[in-house]
């Protein structure tokens, strides 16, 4: 039977149109549209008396600079703020209340920090390992990966940007599953006053608490897409050191540039001193008075950097530069391949990516990672500069699902669509058991000596990137 077949078939078998000709539907009707008018009048009721208790409370709004920041960051508009205010409002399931725990209010006269100091992880962890044997290992015996992304509990202020936040979670299952990793997407707030970029501080350290048998946390953006769904990175460049961060050696360490790394994709090693850098990280991030005074130190301080108020990223490279040696001392700055790939220097080139190479180099020849820094796909208002990021963000995302819907027989009809055509005949031999055919999956892999060429070639690329304030994260 084909689909329009199937279609027809259940017409027939309930048709609604012929249920409400008689006398009785036509009654259930009535009574359905009653219904509907009472819920409408009792919600513009609710909307009416919450607008005159708000006007007349006269109390001092403490909320309103948590407010506004969350709409300048994370795009809210009113209406989405007020389905979150809806939710706050919800009663407790009466279940949980046994079990609340105080939330910790922290006293900004002292130090801010993440939770209780733990001084002895490593050797927490290696006694965990030891009772729970094997766990810490994956299927081909490597050390264990956990991806983690995140967008805002609430809905974006343009319908757009829960769209990409969508597709761009599928990149990520898609990318997980390929190559045998654990995945964690967050939604939740973990500390309040860890909000926008800074929620993956308190996120990182809980996962790594709750995940002694992961080796390596992959923290990613959410406006970051992997684009070479082939390549991998070899964990043994790694061997000794605990951050993995794409930047350039002398852009950091040399001109203090802002920009010298880039936090949108980076690996985290689960150890002591990961622990140790983001007690010394997190000081910089709770929002209010501490993360504004934050951002003009950091502004002072490193080269290039717009004033507003303190991000991860600019903390981060402080830290690196001025702060403890044993910071720098465990950082690999990662430049062989685009572990971070700022959009506006790869997107225009896939094309010619397609035309010349196959995915597996990770670099200029097929970028690994595309990110959409600088973009906000979840504001309201959308000038030209954010429809070019949602042109650019769906050309990213078919460049990537290409590589996945190939061997399904299927590919976008250019990058500019997700529509999709056939590239395959179907056959009675889908294994190819009985028939002899070259494998079209030859991929090539990473060799050292392409890393030099591709090191100047991409350090070129990052000098360009000091035009342009990077305000999202
Ligand atoms: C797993 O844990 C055991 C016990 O601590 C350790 O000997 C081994 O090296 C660990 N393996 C990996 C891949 O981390």
């Amino acid at each position: 039977m084909n689909h329009q077949m199937a279609v027809e078939g259940m017409k027939s078998a309930w048709d609604p149109s012929r249920y409400f000709a008689t006398q009785r539907g036509r009654k259930v009707m009535r009574t359905v549209n009653a219904f509907k008018v009472t819920i409408l009048c009792g919600f513009i009721t609710i909307l009416v008396l919450r607008g005159t208790m708000q006007a007349g409370s006269g109390l001092p709004d403490s909320s309103k600079f948590i407010d506004e920041d969350a709409e300048r960051f994370q795009g809210l508009t009113r209406t989405s703020r007020m389905l979150k205010e809806a939710e706050d409002e919800t009663p407790v399931d009466s279940a949980l209340v046994g079990k609340f725990v105080e939330e910790e209010k922290w006293d900004p006269s002292k130090p801010y920090t993440l939770g209780p100091k733990i001084s002895n992880w490593d050797e927490q962890r290696r006694v965990w390992n030891e009772r729970n044997p094997m766990q810490n290992v994956t299927r081909n015996g490597k050390p264990k990966i956990l991806l983690v992304s995140g967008s805002q509990p609430g809905p974006c202020g343009n319908p757009m940007g829960d769209f990409y936040h969508l597709k761009y979670l599928k990149n990520r299952i898609d990318y997980a599953r390929l190559h045998g990793m654990e995945f964690f997407y967050n939604v939740a707030t973990f500390q309040k006053e860890m909000n926008s970029f800074w929620a993956k501080l308190p996120l990182l350290r809980n996962l790594m608490l709750n995940h002694p048998e992961t080796e390596w946390i992959w923290w990613m953006d959410s406006d970051a897409i992997f684009t070479d769904m082939t390549f991998e990175v070899d964990l043994e460049r790694y061997v000794g050191k605990n951050i993995v961060i794409h930047g350039f050696n002398d852009l950091l360490f040399e001109q203090h540039k802002w920009l010298g790394l880039n936090t949108g994709s980076f690996l985290l090693r689960n150890c002591q001193w990961s622990l140790d850098l983001l007690d010394a990280w997190a000081p910089y991030g709770p929002s209010g008075e501490v993360r504004m005074n934050a951002g003009k130190m950091l502004t002072a301080k490193l080269v290039d950097r717009p004033a507003f108020e303190a991000d991860d990223q600019s903390a981060l490279v402080y830290l690196m530069l001025f702060g403890d040696p044993q910071w720098r001392g465990k950082l690999f700055l990662e430049w062989a391949f685009y572990l971070h790939g700022y959009w506006k220097f790869v997107v225009y080139n896939y094309e010619n990516v397609m035309a010349k190479h196959k995915p597996g180099f990770g670099d200029d020849r097929w970028p690994f990672v595309t990110h959409f820094v600088g973009c906000k796909p979840c504001q309201y208002a959308v000038t030209g500069e954010v429809q070019e990021c949602f042109k650019q963000m769906e050309r990213a995302f078919n460049f990537a699902d290409n590589q996945v819907l190939g061997k399904y027989g299927y590919a976008h009809r250019s990058l500019a669509t997700w529509k999709t055509v056939k590239v395959r005949e179907d056959t009675n031999d889908p294994l190819g058991l009985y028939k002899a055919h070259k494998n079209p999956q030859d991929t090539p892999t990473l060799k050292s000596e392409d890393l030099s060429a591709q090191f100047l070639k991409q350090k070129e690329a990052a000098g360009l990137e000091k035009v342009l304030p990077k305000t999202t994260s």
